[in-house]
Formats: structure tokens, C-alpha cells, sequence
């Protein structure tokens, strides 16, 4: 009679658990984080370490990561810094998708399982912290600042303006959103087959100075894109508008960007034929 006694209460016990355990599950009490691990210059492999993290509503994936490494191992390697999605260093893939991990809820995603891996595209350095040195290459070498002659200052009792008007301003403003989180660029199936093709970010800063009327380099802009590796690369397969976490439209920038460049060559092409036709009629 004890023994029954104590298997029912044993019983109870265990459904008390199990109810508790479900509930924790549904309120998301816990979540579990998989995080990639690898160290290239130790191993070639890698492999998933699991942490069951505590997570509030309003607890994000970076946190959730901050917290495995602070209480459960200290070995995780993570690039952040602000932490409100303005520096673009904690840009990962979560659950699949690149996204940056401070701007990135726990209650956003529908699952318990929150895997977290490095951004394709980029060389792995550690975990989930990648190599952006082309990635910052392929950028500078849009000469992403203001061309403009009349902006060397020569006499600084003669100082001008640059006035701009709002539709001016509007020409150009998405595209200086970029944070540089390489988000866009991992995302690209271009970049992953050709690693010389500058990617979304860089050729959308291009668009960026074509666009500003205060810029007067475009043509040598043109020469930077215009070539086999350049802008014809992009196949418009869009993943890096919609991966972008400020709202900033690469693909779109291309797209105007090549509509520059075809009637840059459509001008140059009737520039040749009416200097060829003047020199002919001397
Ligand atoms: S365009 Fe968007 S996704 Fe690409 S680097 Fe800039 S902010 Fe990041
Ligand atoms: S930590 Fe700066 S963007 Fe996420």
C-alpha cells in the first residue's frame, strides 16, 4: 500500500514537472542556443555548442549570447559594440537568416531552438566572428566620399556653400543609411560565386555619390564599376534588400546605377559620332 502510494505521488510529481516544463517551454522562459564553433587557425573542423539560456520578452539574441558567454563558457568569440543596431558589427546568421543580433528579439522568432552562425561569404576568424577585410576593400574602393574641386579649400576668407535642396537630399539619403553590417553582401548569391564582384554594399555607395549632386566624379565611378567582374555581375536576385536591417535598398541602387552607366555609354557613343562627324566636314 505504501509503494502504491509512493509510485502515484512519484507520478504526480512527474506530471507537476512535465506541466512546469511546458509551461516554461510556452512562456519562453528558456530558450536553447546553438552556437557554430570553430577555430581556423587551430582546426579545420567545427561544430554546435548548446547553452539553455533564461530570456525575457524583450531579451535579444545578442544578449542571449552575452549571457552563454558570461555564465556558461567565456571561449564564445563575438564581434558587438553598441548594441542598438547603428555600429553593424553583431550581423550573424540567426535560424537561417543574416540578421544583426542586438536588433534581433528572442520573442521575434517562433522557436525554442535559437542557432546562431557565422555570416556566409565572409572567411571565418572564429565562431561566429568573420573576416570583413574585402568586404571593407571592395568599399573603399568606390572612393566613398565627395569628389568635388570646388571643395578644396583655397582661401579661407572665400568660403562657399554647397546648397542643397530636399529632393536633392532625397536622391541619395536611403543609401547613406549603411551601417556596414555586411548583412546584404553575405546574403548575395553573386558574391559567394565570385569574390572580385564588389557586392550590394559597395556598389550602393557608388550609387550613393553618382547620386549627390555634389559629387562630380561620376564618370571615373563608372569606370570603377564597369567592368567583367563590376556591375553587370549582379543578377538581381534581391536577398539584399530584403536581409538589410536600416531600410536601405541596394538592389535598387544597382538598378539606377546601371541605368546611369548605359546612358553614360549612350552619350559617349553620340559624343564619338558627332566629333567623328565634325572632324569629317573639315
Ligand atoms: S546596405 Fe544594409 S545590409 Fe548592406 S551593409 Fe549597408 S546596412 Fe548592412
Ligand atoms: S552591436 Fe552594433 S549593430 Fe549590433
Amino acid at each position: 500500500m505504501t509503494a502504491l502510494v509512493n509510485i502515484k505521488n512519484n507520478q504526480t510529481k512527474l506530471e507537476g514537472d512535465k506541466k512546469k516544463e511546458s509551461r516554461i517551454k510556452s512562456n519562453r522562459e528558456v530558450i536553447q542556443l546553438r552556437v557554430y564553433r570553430k577555430n581556423s587557425k587551430q582546426s579545420k573542423s567545427s561544430h554546435f555548442d548548446e547553452f539553455t539560456v533564461p530570456v525575457q520578452r524583450w531579451t535579444t539574441v545578442l544578449d542571449a549570447l552575452l549571457h552563454a558567454k558570461a555564465y556558461l563558457d567565456n571561449s564564445i568569440a563575438i564581434r558587438y559594440s553598441c548594441r542598438m543596431a547603428s555600429c553593424g558589427s553583431c550581423g550573424m546568421k540567426i535560424n537561417g537568416i543574416p540578421r544583426l543580433a542586438c536588433y534581433t528579439k528572442v520573442s521575434e522568432i517562433n522557436e525554442n531552438i535559437i542557432t546562431c552562425e557565422p555570416l556566409p561569404n565572409f572567411p571565418i576568424i572564429r565562431d561566429l566572428v568573420g573576416d570583413f577585410s574585402d568586404f571593407f576593400q571592395h568599399h573603399s574602393s568606390m572612393e566613398p566620399f565627395i569628389h568635388n574641386q570646388n571643395a578644396d579649400i583655397v582661401d579661407k576668407n572665400n568660403l562657399t556653400e554647397f546648397i542643397q535642396s530636399p529632393e536633392d537630399v532625397e536622391n541619395y539619403l536611403q543609401f547613406s543609411y549603411c551601417i556596414k553590417c555586411g548583412l546584404c553582401y553575405s546574403a548575395c548569391p553573386s558574391v559567394a560565386s565570385d569574390t572580385k564582384f564588389p557586392g550590394p554594399q559597395a556598389l550602393a555607395q557608388a550609387y550613393r555619390y553618382v547620386a549627390d549632386n555634389r559629387d562630380d566624379a561620376t564618370r571615373s565611378r563608372m569606370n570603377i564599376v564597369d567592368n567583367k567582374h563590376g556591375i553587370w555581375r549582379c543578377h538581381f536576385a534581391g536577398s539584399c534588400s530584403v536581409v538589410c536591417p536600416k531600410g536601405v535598398d541596394p538592389a535598387l541602387g544597382i538598378q539606377l546605377l546601371r541605368g546611369h552607366l548605359v546612358s553614360f555609354s549612350k552619350n559617349d557613343k553620340k559624343l564619338a559620332e558627332s566629333r567623328t562627324r565634325i572632324l569629317g566636314k573639315r
